[in-house]
């Protein structure tokens, strides 16, 4: 899919869309070769089924976002394009793997995922889990590597960044509050505004401020501008969910690629339920605003950055 599309028109920056669908386009180029049919060193075999599964979830879809942040904010600090990518294409496998894992009857139970089947419709729900468990084990594979960053230390802290991010206290831990807010496990659930925002920021907002952040480690930028950074990433990741969450109640299925009316259907704690759409996009303006605020320090070079919070506020798919 061209980011384009994904692009409100009077709001439609070229320049920034032509970066993000230059970025997609070579994290595409670099998911295909990683995810080739080829055993590597250590590997015995790499079984068809489950390789075709994490191909299906990983390839031909998606706005890569997350590897357009590591990309951007690597640029930022001069960080090699190369290796940006390399980490890029870590935190997408995490993305895929989560997006694998959320579809899952178990969890929200979809059947559309960027347009097509999700995996465990394409294949089957053990092939799904397992296509899951291998892009996140695969992530950490790919910083291992030397490609991504010569300095061993370097590749510890972007190891040790994504696990923090996807794990029990980021993504999945989010995931957790996510379903249980539903009301599955205990009766009479009553969130606050506060908690809704803490679940947010774990199940979605970690892996995107992370993205932001590992950019900042690839290029060895000072603990004050990672802060930074990591002030960016966190209000652009909050921004994200509330978007999602809109368009879950205002999109267009076709354009989305997903379905939509979900989370009212599930019970799901967002802030639209709770604030109602026009308290919302107001809380998107300031959450724009606040990312914007965070790059002060930054100047002019932080423009691209400036714009995916814009992006991110007012996409459409
Ligand atoms: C969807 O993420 C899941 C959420 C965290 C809300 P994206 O909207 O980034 O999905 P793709 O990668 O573009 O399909
Ligand atoms: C997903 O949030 C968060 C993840 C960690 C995958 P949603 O459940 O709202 O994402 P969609 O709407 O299915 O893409
Ligand atoms: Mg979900
Ligand atoms: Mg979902
Ligand atoms: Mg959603």
């Amino acid at each position: 899919m061209s980011n384009a599309a994904a692009t409100t028109a009077p709001h439609r920056d070229l320049a920034f869309t032509r970066r993000l669908d230059a970025a997609a386009a070579e994290t595409e180029q670099l998911l295909d070769r990683l995810l080739a049919v080829e055993p590597l060193d250590g590997e015995l075999a790499r079984p068809r089924r489950l390789l075709d599964a994490m191909r299906h979830a990983s390839l031909g879809g998606g706005k890569r976002l997350r590897p357009f942040l590591t990309i951007e904010t690597a640029a930022l600090f001069k960080a090699p394009r190369e290796r940006a990518l390399m980490a890029g294409a870590a935190i997408e496998c995490v993305h895929c793997y989560s997006l694998i894992h959320d579809d899952l009857p178990a969890m929200d139970d979809d059947e559309l995922r960027r347009g097509r089947p999700t995996v465990h419709k394409a294949f089957d729900e053990a092939t799904a889990i397992l296509a899951g468990d291998s892009l996140l084990t695969f992530a950490f594979d790919v910083l291992s590597r030397p490609d991504t960053h010569p300095d061993a230390a370097v590749r510890i802290a972007l190891v040790a960044g994504l696990a923090r991010a996807a794990g029990l206290g980021g993504m999945a831990g989010g995931q957790m509050l996510d379903l249980a807010a539903e009301g599955r496990f205990t009766f009479n659930i009553q969130l606050t505004e506060a908690d809704i925002v803490i679940l947010q920021a774990m199940k979605t907002g970690a892996l995107i401020r992370f993205s932001c952040v590992a950019g900042a480690i690839l290029g060895g930028a000072p603990p004050s501008a990672q802060d930074a950074i990591g002030h960016y990433g966190a209000a652009i990741g909050q921004a994200f969910q509330i978007a999602d969450d809109l368009l879950d109640v205002e999109g267009d299925p076709a354009t989305l690629g997903k379905s939509t009316g979900k989370d009212a259907a599930h019970g799901k704690a967002t802030l639209v339920d709770m604030l109602g759409p026009d308290s919302a996009h107001a809380r998107l303006d300031a959450l724009v605003q606040e990312a914007e605020a965070a790059l002060a320090p930054f100047g002019a070079e932080a423009a691209t950055l400036r714009a995916a919070a814009r992006f991110i506020a007012e996409r459409r798919a």
